[in-house]
This record gives C-alpha cells, structure tokens and sequence, in this order.
C-alpha cells in the first residue's frame, strides 16, 4: 500500500519525505490556497522534494482550458500527475493526456458507476472522498470496498484506487484490509498511525530500567 500526503504544506512534505514513508503527494485547489504559495512554484518544488507521482490539479472546468492547464502542469516535472473532476470533460481530458503519457487523478468520486468511468477514461488514480460521504450519514469506506471488488474484475483496469477525504487511522487501516492501492491522508493522521500508548508506556519502562544497569552500548 502506498502512502500519499495530502497537504500543500512543504515543511510537512519534508518533514514526511525525511521518514522514508511518503510514496507521493496530493494537493487541491483548497489547500493551495491554504498554502498562500504560488501553484506553479510549489508543485516545481514538491517535485524536487518527492520522486513519487504529485497531484496538481486543474482549475477551470471546460475540455479546452482544462486540457491546456493539464499540459501546463505536466511540463513541470516526470512525476506530475495532473488532477481533473470526476465530470464529462475531465474525463475527456483525462483520455487525452493519459494517452501523451502523463499520470492522471480523477479526483470528486463518490459512486461506484463514476470510478467505472474513471477506470474507461485510463486514470492513474481514482479519488473517492471517504471522509466527505461519512460526514453526510452514507459509508465511506463501503464505496471503497465496492471500487476494489468491481476494478479487480477487469484485468485491463489499470487504475489504482487512492483513498481520500481521510480523517482518521481507521481509513487507513479499513483501506488497507480492503485491499486499496493507496490513501492520501493529512499529515496529522499519517503521524498517527505510530501512536498506542503501550508503546509510550513500554518504552518508558525499558529506558529507566536500561538506566538502572549503568551500561552504554557505544
Ligand atoms: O485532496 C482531496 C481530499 O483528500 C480532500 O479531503 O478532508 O477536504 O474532504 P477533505
């Protein structure tokens, strides 16, 4: 399974990149402008940071200026993956710049049928928003479960499933189990997988008896 960051932070992408954990990154519009970054600048220099795809994603919603913006962005390194919604013309720009050889997002899936066209359009990746459907009452990682099975019916789908929207380990996990190729989570929840606190207490334990002995190994 891979592990994606989602944020435009570059401190954090660092910060994660150090660990030798991050597999890749994701952005959007939002955290773009969370960031107050300019995009271009900032996707050249997560590019430097991470060998792994990063998601830079279009901001327009016509075929033709989409298109443009795509091939923009995908000039700027190897491993841009060029982001585009879930809709009629993203999916037409995502046929037209998978087939020049550039990774594509789909990102906004929020139904089995719409991760079906994405797999058709030659996606890289697919994006279902598990955090964004819990928080409207409906189960988030039963899409997930669903785009798995029905992807792994088709030899000839290629498109790997990125979880997003994630809020919390369990998706992760839950993803995991499920079989998902990739999640892209906030750094926060990333760092949070190595909690328990066993861990905390076990460690203190060992560190105050290791003092006890009076030895140093180097
Ligand atoms: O980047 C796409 C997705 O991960 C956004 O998550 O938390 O804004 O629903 P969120």
């Amino acid at each position: 399974m891979k592990f994606f960051v989602d944020t435009a932070d570059i401190a954090e992408i660092r910060d994660l990149a150090d660990s030798g954990l991050l597999d890749g990154v994701t952005t959007n519009p939002s955290l773009v402008a969370k960031s107050g970054r300019s995009f271009l600048d900032l996707v050249a220099e997560i590019c430097d940071v991470v060998d792994g795809p990063v998601s830079a994603e279009v901001a327009s919603t016509d075929f033709e200026t989409m298109l443009a913006e795509g091939r923009k962005l995908a000039k700027i390194a190897k491993n841009v993956t060029v982001k585009v919604p879930l809709t009629p013309a993203g999916l037409k720009v995502c046929k037209a710049i998978s087939s020049e050889g550039t990774m594509v997002n789909v990102t906004l899936c929020f139904s089995a049928a719409q991760a079906i066209l994405a797999a058709k359009a030659g996606a890289s990746f697919v994006s279902p928003f598990v955090g964004r459907l819990d928080d409207i009452g409906q189960e988030g990682m039963g899409l997930i479960a669903e785009i798995v099975e029905i992807y792994s019916n088709y030899e000839h789908f290629t498109t790997e499933v990125l979880v997003a929207s994630i809020r919390n380990p369990m998706h992760i996990v839950e993803s995991a189990r499920l079989g998902a190729h990739v999640v892209t989570a906030p750094p926060s929840v990333l760092k949070s997988l190595f909690n328990h606190p066993l861990t905390d207490k076990g460690l203190a334990q060992f560190v105050a008896d290791w003092q006890k002995t009076g030895q140093s190994i180097l």
